[in-house]
C-alpha cells in the first residue's frame, strides 16, 4: 500500500493485522503495546464482543434515521449518560460524529445562547496559546497547534489568546508559587483589553492534552477562572474530547477541579473507539432559551447514529460494571511512580505528569535550563520509533514549537506486565537520544 494510504504519501506505513485487549498485531508478526490507545480513545480495550453484539443489534434494528428522532438506542444512551455519568447541571445532550464537530457545535450553542439572551455582539471566542480542538477550518484556527495549521495559515482565523497555564514554564520559574496569579492576571488582562461585552465563551481543556503533554494547571486556577468567567457573563466551554470519561481517573477531568463548565464536549472515549461519536453537555437553561429564541440546533447527517450509541452505551456499562474509571486512576499514579522512580533525574527528562491514565513525559535537551532539542533533530519521532522498535506505541504529543512530547494513553485494562514493558520501551527511547 506504499503511496496508496494515507493521502500523503510517506514511507511505509504501519501495517495493523488485528487488535486485542491492549496489544495491536502488526502484519510483520510483531505485537505491540498500544500504550496510546490509538489517538488516546481505547479505554476498555480493543475487541470487546458484548460491544460488537451491540452494534450488530442496533444496525439489525434500524440502519439509519434521521437525528432529531428517537430510537431505543438513543434514548438508552442519553439514559445512562445522565444516570451515571454527567455532572447533574449538565443534563441536555446534542450528539455529533467527532471531536471537531463536537466543539464547533458548543461554540455554535454558546453564541445562540448569547444572542437569545440579548447578547449578539458576544462574537469572540477566547482559546489558549497551547491547545487543541480539531481539524475543521474553525477549529483548527481556534487551536494552538503550529504544525496542524501549515500551509492554512493564509485562511485560519486567529482568535484572542490566553496564556495556557504550563508550571514547569511558567515565566516567573518552573512551578513558581505564584503561577497561579500570574495565568490569571493573564485572563483578566485579555478580557479587559478585547472588552468583556464582545466575549461569548473560552474553549479550554482542563488538563491540555497530547499538544502539549497532559499539562495539568496548577490548583485552584479553574475555579478562579470560572469566577471571573462568569462575573463577565463568558461562558466557559470545557474541550475534554480527550479527558472525558474516565481517562483522567475520575468521569470528567473538571472534576478534578472542582469546576462546573456551561458546556462539555467529549469524544474518543465515550465510545472507546467502537464507533464514531462525540457529545456536547449544556445547561439546561441554554437549551430553552436557544428554543425560545426559535434557533435550531442543527444536526450532522451521522450523528448520533444508532450503532454509535449502542456502542458508546456499551463501552459506558463496560466502564461502569469493572470499576475502570477508578482503575485508570490508581493505573496512573502507578505508572506515574514507576516512570519518575526510574527516568525522574535523568538528564532529558525535564517531567512525567498527568492524571490517571493520560499521562506526558517532556524531553528536553537540558533538564536544568529546560531548553529543548532543536526541531530539526525531530527528537519525539525518533523517540516514538525507538520505543516502537521496543514493542510500545506512545503517542507522540506536541505542536512543533512545544515539544517534544511522549504521551501514555493506554487502555484502562493495562496491568503490572504493561507497566514493566512501557518503563523498558522508555528507557530504550532515551537511550536513543543524542
Ligand atoms: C482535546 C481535543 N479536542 C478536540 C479534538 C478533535 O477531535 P476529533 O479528532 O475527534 O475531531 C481532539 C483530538 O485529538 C482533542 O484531543
Amino acid at each position: 500500500m506504499t503511496g496508496i494510504w494515507p493521502f500523503v504519501p510517506s514511507n511505509a506505513p504501519t501495517s495493523l493485522a488485528h487488535a486485542k485487549g491492549s496489544y495491536l498485531y502488526l502484519q510483520n508478526g510483531k505485537k505491540i503495546l498500544d500504550a496510546a490507545g490509538g489517538a488516546v480513545v481505547a479505554n476498555v480495550g480493543h475487541g470487546r464482543r458484548e460491544v460488537a453484539d451491540a452494534i450488530h443489534a442496533a444496525t439489525l434494528n434500524a440502519t439509519y434515521v434521521v437525528p432529531p428522532w428517537l430510537t431505543p438506542e438513543r434514548e438508552a444512551l442519553v439514559h445512562e449518560l445522565r444516570e451515571h455519568w454527567l455532572p447533574e447541571h449538565l443534563p441536555c445532550v446534542h450528539l455529533c460524529s467527532g471531536g471537531s464537530e463536537g466543539n464547533e457545535s458548543a461554540i455554535k450553542i454558546a453564541v445562540q445562547y448569547q444572542t437569545a439572551i440579548g447578547q449578539p455582539q458576544r462574537r469572540l471566542i477566547l482559546a489558549r496559546q497551547l491547545s487543541y480542538h480539531g481539524t475543521t477550518i474553525s477549529m483548527a484556527g481556534l487551536s494552538g497547534h503550529a504544525s496542524r495549521k501549515r500551509g492554512l495559515e493564509s485562511i485560519l482565523e486567529q482568535p484572542p489568546y490566553i496564556q495556557t497555564p504550563y508550571p514547569l514554564r511558567c515565566p516567573l520559574g518552573p512551578h513558581h508559587p505564584d503561577a497561579c496569579d500570574y495565568y490569571l492576571q493573564d485572563l483578566e488582562d485579555t478580557i479587559e483589553r478585547l472588552g468583556p461585552e464582545n466575549i461569548a465563551a473560552l474553549i479550554a481543556e482542563p488538563i491540555n492534552g497530547s499538544s502539549g503533554g497532559a499539562i495539568t494547571p496548577p490548583q485552584g486556577y479553574w475555579q478562579r477562572a470560572q469566577r471571573i468567567l462568569n462575573r463577565h457573563g463568558i461562558l466557559l466551554i470545557m474541550d475534554e474530547v480527550m479527558t472525558g470519561f474516565g481517562r483522567t481517573g475520575v468521569a470528567f477531568g473538571s472534576q478534578l477541579y472542582g469546576v462546573e463548565p456551561d458546556l462539555l464536549v467529549a469524544g474518543k472515549g465515550l465510545a472507546g473507539g467502537y464507533a464514531a461519536v462525540a457529545g456536547v453537555f449544556g445547561r439546561a437553561d441554554i437549551a430553552q432559551a436557544i428554543a425560545t429564541a426559535g434557533f435550531n440546533v442543527m444536526f450532522h447527517t451521522f450523528g448520533a447514529l444508532p450503532q454509535s450509541c449502542a456502542a458508546a452505551t456499551a463501552v459506558l456499562k463496560i466502564l461502569r460494571e469493572e470499576d475502570l474509571v477508578a482503575r485508570s486512576a490508581s493505573l496512573g499514579q502507578t505508572t506515574v511512580a514507576r516512570l519518575r522512580s526510574a527516568f525522574g533525574q535523568h538528564p532529558n527528562v525535564a517531567e512525567i505528569r498527568g492524571a490517571g491514565m493520560l499521562i506526558g513525559i517532556e524531553i528536553v535537551k537540558d533538564r536544568d535550563t529546560l531548553e529543548r532539542f532543536d526541531a530539526s533533530a525531530r527528537i519525539t519521532e525518533q523517540l516514538s520509533q525507538a520505543a516502537m522498535d521496543a514493542g510500545v506505541f506512545f503517542y507522540p504529543g506536541g505542536t512543533g514549537e512545544y515539544r517534544d512530547v511522549l504521551c501514555i494513553g493506554a487502555p484502562f485494562i493495562i496491568g503490572e506486565p504493561e507497566i514493566d514493558l512501557m518503563e523498558r520501551a522508555l528507557g530504550a527511547a532515551l537511550a536513543s537520544l543524542p
